[in-house]
């Protein structure tokens, strides 16, 4: 039994039957009822890949940049209840006042690639590459990293990232050091690296399980370092998905998150965060058409709010993000009736000493954004 079964029990035994009974409306009117109580005390950030039944009750939704600067300006909240995953409540604990407590509402909801790097395998990668080229590496991680990895970032004078500041963050990067360790998304870290001209064999990959390189050139052409890590929901994407929609409509524009693997980025027209997909797709002329590659929440989410534009998922069979998908209505009612009780539950907290650095690289990014 791994750590995501013990979880799944400990949920399961922790959220009353009750909550599997009540009926939508009653769950739907007690959370706004419980709200209208707390008033500004409870703020309720919601990620855009959440499902309906939970993003309803959002008072702020965003990308990660947009929630994490809203966290970081949310004084009056004595209780953020976090409807995201949890490297997302982490930053939100880290950018806020000690005594404001951060809650997710349902423990179960990790990210698979912030998963993909842990800080003994980060120490131990870093001291390798430290012997292979110095003193010349600036580390950045995307904000899909654990606290412990974003401090270990703001230790070695390095800064946090999201899809939404890439471009910028790694420009800057490069006017500190000559190389950039990218953690844990290789795809959003080739990708942009790319963009802003750095060519692929100039790329190294870093793999945590076997403390090895993937790379055939000489140790000095490499300029950026990337983890071996990867989205599990955007890699579902691929080549084929895109070939075939274009053959079925030359016409239609193709959009996806840069969590997608390199070719599928480099063959759509457009790639950005979330708040960037939305965007351009609202800002899109009537009867335009569109393929969207990222969850499948968010997806479907448009499409209902863009009847005058024909949207597909690039990818038909597409899943949305399991962990996304763990904070529900019943978890989200539950971990506000017991608040209403007095009673905390599913708070995140962030020890005190890897604060201490992960807030610096999350300052760093936020200056710069
Ligand atoms: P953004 O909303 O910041 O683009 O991030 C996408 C994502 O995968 C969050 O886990
Ligand atoms: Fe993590 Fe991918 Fe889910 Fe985002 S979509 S939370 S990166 S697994």
């Amino acid at each position: 039994m791994d750590v995501l079964d013990l979880l799944d029990i400990e949920s399961e035994v922790s959220l009353p039957k009750r909550y599997r009974e009540l009926s939508i409306e009653e769950m739907e009117n007690r959370v706004q009822e419980i709200k209208a109580n707390f008033g500004d005390r409870l703020f309720i950030p919601g990620h855009h890949y959440q499902k309906d039944e939970v993003i309803q009750f959002a008072d702020a939704r965003g990308d990660s940049l947009k929630l994490a600067q809203v966290c970081a300006t949310m004084n009056q909240a004595e209780y953020i209840a976090f409807c995201g995953v949890h490297f997302m409540a982490e930053t939100a604990d880290m950018l806020t006042r000690p005594d404001q407590k951060i809650i997710l509402p349902d423990l179960r909801a990790g990210c698979s690639m912030a998963d993909m790097a842990n800080i003994d395998q980060t120490e131990r990668g870093w001291e390798k590459m430290q012997k292979i080229w110095g003193d010349t590496i600036l580390p950045l991680t995307y904000v899909n990293s654990t606290a412990a990895i974003k401090g270990f970032v703001g230790k070695h004078g390095g800064a946090c990232v999201t899809s939404g500041n890439v471009k910028k963050m790694l420009e800057w990067a490069f006017t500190q050091k000559e190389r950039i360790l990218f953690l844990p998304d290789q795809h959003l870290g080739r990708n942009t690296a790319y963009d802003l001209g750095i060519k692929l064999e100039e790329m190294a990959v870093y793999a945590p399980h076997t403390h090895s390189f993937e790379y055939d050139g000489e140790w000095k052409d490499v300029k950026v370092i990337l983890w071996k890590g990867h989205c599990s929901v955007h890699e579902k994407f691929n080549i084929q998905h895109v070939e075939n929609l274009r053959k079925q409509d030359p016409e239609i524009n193709i959009i996806v998150h840069p969590e997608c693997i390199f070719d599928v980025v480099q063959a759509s027209d457009y790639a950005g965060s979330t708040n960037y997909i939305i965007e351009t797709i609202k800002n899109a002329p009537e009867g335009s058409k569109w393929a969207i590659g990222t969850e499948m929440n968010l997806v479907n989410r448009i499409i209902d709010d863009h009847p005058d534009k024909k949207i597909v998922s690039l990818n038909p069979f597409m899943c949305p993000c399991l962990t996304m998908n763990r904070i529900d209505l019943p978890h989200l009612l539950w971990s506000l009736e017991k608040l209403e009780s007095g009673e905390v539950v599913n708070q995140i907290t962030v020890p005190e000493e890897v604060t201490k650095y992960a807030v610096l690289s999350l300052e760093r990014m936020l200056e710069r954004s």
